[in-house]
């Protein structure tokens, strides 16, 4: 240690207040604490709104914590190892998400064994009163009550935001005012949440979680519409990255959706639309640890572009590679590695062109079909078709298929149609 030091503590009411604006919005500091209880291996988490006082209470079954892990739990920079998978990273979720929404955050919590429950509350306004790193037993009040009460007989824990100060200013913070924001806040949690954990609500994460909005229980939103039977997907690749000691697979995999006349209903094309609609919902989704962090666009690789909209592609990446796609902390923003980002570029390539040749002749049907000179023949096997170009587009013989399709139109022009090569 160096001969003169000085320690030049931060002032705790300055910096818890700056630390509100850390960039979380209601939805994804809401989803920030889902985190915390999947990481704890919830199966069951429950999220209930009330508009009057306005609260917000986020409940899980998973592990629990012992009275000194929640005291750690709520430092600032929680001192914890992390597993691989883990869904936390920083030590500081559940006090910024939170504290970027309300000024009052209580934890009632109990692990498996059977002791009562421990209680602990962060509050903004003793913090900036004395100006110290302060949490408190909070003692009795409704709420703290009945979260005690749920816990009499099972491990879990459930955090409580009071004085939502942000979503709910001064004199808006009840009323019918409050009711009508509870329920846009509610439809947009519902919309994140149902994308952000897709893998886990759905399964396919190899775990399975329900997430309930006010006893109700989401539906998972995959954004790749694999249900539908016109999606198209192409071969799944993986890419070794290493960068310093961290090393790490990352999967791609690439998906052309149906356009809108060969979707199975105008009412699920519409769905899946999704939150940003079409256009904006193009490119890659990228996932950590099966949880989305983000979407819309193609990460600085390529422009969002109508006639790309179909392409939809998942960028998968492992805890391990954390340091080198630069993860922030409210989970939000990572920045793809440069090496990666070369070796993306052609099977994105690959994925916009037939995306665009997709959408291209779903126009062209369009238009056909309102001059309604479609001829009848049993119209085109519109998958034997993306299937040809996807190897043509693969292999590098895009042009070749186009000289042989012109052939096949003047000799055979049947088995062309058929193919949908009359229209390449
Ligand atoms: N719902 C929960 N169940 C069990 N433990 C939790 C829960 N929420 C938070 N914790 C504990 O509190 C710690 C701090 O959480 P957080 O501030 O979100 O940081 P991080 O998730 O990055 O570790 C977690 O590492 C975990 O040990
Ligand atoms: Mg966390």
């Amino acid at each position: 240690m160096p001969a003169r030091q000085y320690t030049v503590t931060p002032s705790a009411a300055r910096l818890a207040t700056s630390l509100r604006d850390i960039g979380y919005d209601f939805a994804t500091a809401v989803a920030d604490i889902v985190d915390n209880s999947i990481a704890a291996g919830a199966t069951d988490i429950d999220i209930r709104f009330s508009a009057d006082p306005c609260r917000v209470v986020i409940s899980d079954n998973g592990s629990g914590m012992t009275a000194n892990a929640l005291n750690e739990a709520l430092r600032f920079g929680s001192r914890r190892e992390y597993s691989d998978g883990d869904l936390g990273r920083y030590g500081l979720g559940l006090k910024t998400a939170s504290l970027s929404q309300c000024r009052s955050l209580t934890v009632v919590t109990r692990d498996a064994r059977m002791v009562p429950p421990s209680v602990r509350q962060l509050n903004l306004d003793i913090i900036d009163e004395w100006d110290e790193w302060l949490i408190v037993d909070p003692g009795h009040s409704d709420s703290i009550d009945e979260a005690e009460a749920e816990l009499t007989s099972r491990a879990g824990t459930i955090v409580i935001w009071e004085n939502l100060d942000r979503a709910f200013p001064g004199r808006y913070s009840a009323g019918a005012w409050a009711k009508r924001r509870v329920d846009i806040l509610k439809a947009k949690t519902e919309e994140h949440l149902a994308l952000v954990f897709q893998r886990f609500i759905d399964g396919s994460a190899g775990r399975r979680a329900t997430i309930r909005l006010d006893d109700l229980p989401l539906h998972a939103w995959n954004p790749f519409a694999t249900a539908e039977p016109g999606t198209y997907e192409l071969d799944a690749q993986s890419f070794d990255v290493s960068e310093a000691a961290h090393a790490g697979t990352v999967t791609l995999r690439r998906w052309i959706l149906p356009a809108r006349s060969s979707f199975s209903s105008p009412a699920e094309f519409e769905r899946m639309g999704g939150p940003l609609k079409w256009n904006r919902q193009q490119g890659i989704y990228i996932y950590r640890a099966n949880r989305l962090v983000q979407w819309g666009g193609w990460a600085g690789m390529r422009a969002i572009d109508e006639h790309t909209k179909l392409a939809r592609c998942s960028l998968d990446f492992t805890t391990a590679l954390d340091p080198v796609f630069s993860i922030n902390v409210a989970k939000m923003r990572v920045s793809v590695p440069t090496s990666l980002k070369r070796r993306l570029e052609k099977p994105l390539h690959e994925i916009c062109q037939m995306a665009n040749e997709r959408y291209r002749r779903s126009s062209q049907d369009e238009a056909r079909k309102t001059r309604k000179a479609w001829v009848a023949g049993g119209g085109t096997d519109e998958s034997a078709a993306l299937a040809l170009l996807s190897a043509a587009v693969q292999t590098g013989h895009y042009q070749p298929l186009t000289e042989m399709a012109a052939v096949l139109v003047a000799q055979a022009p049947n088995v062309a149609r058929r193919l949908g090569l009359d229209r390449l």
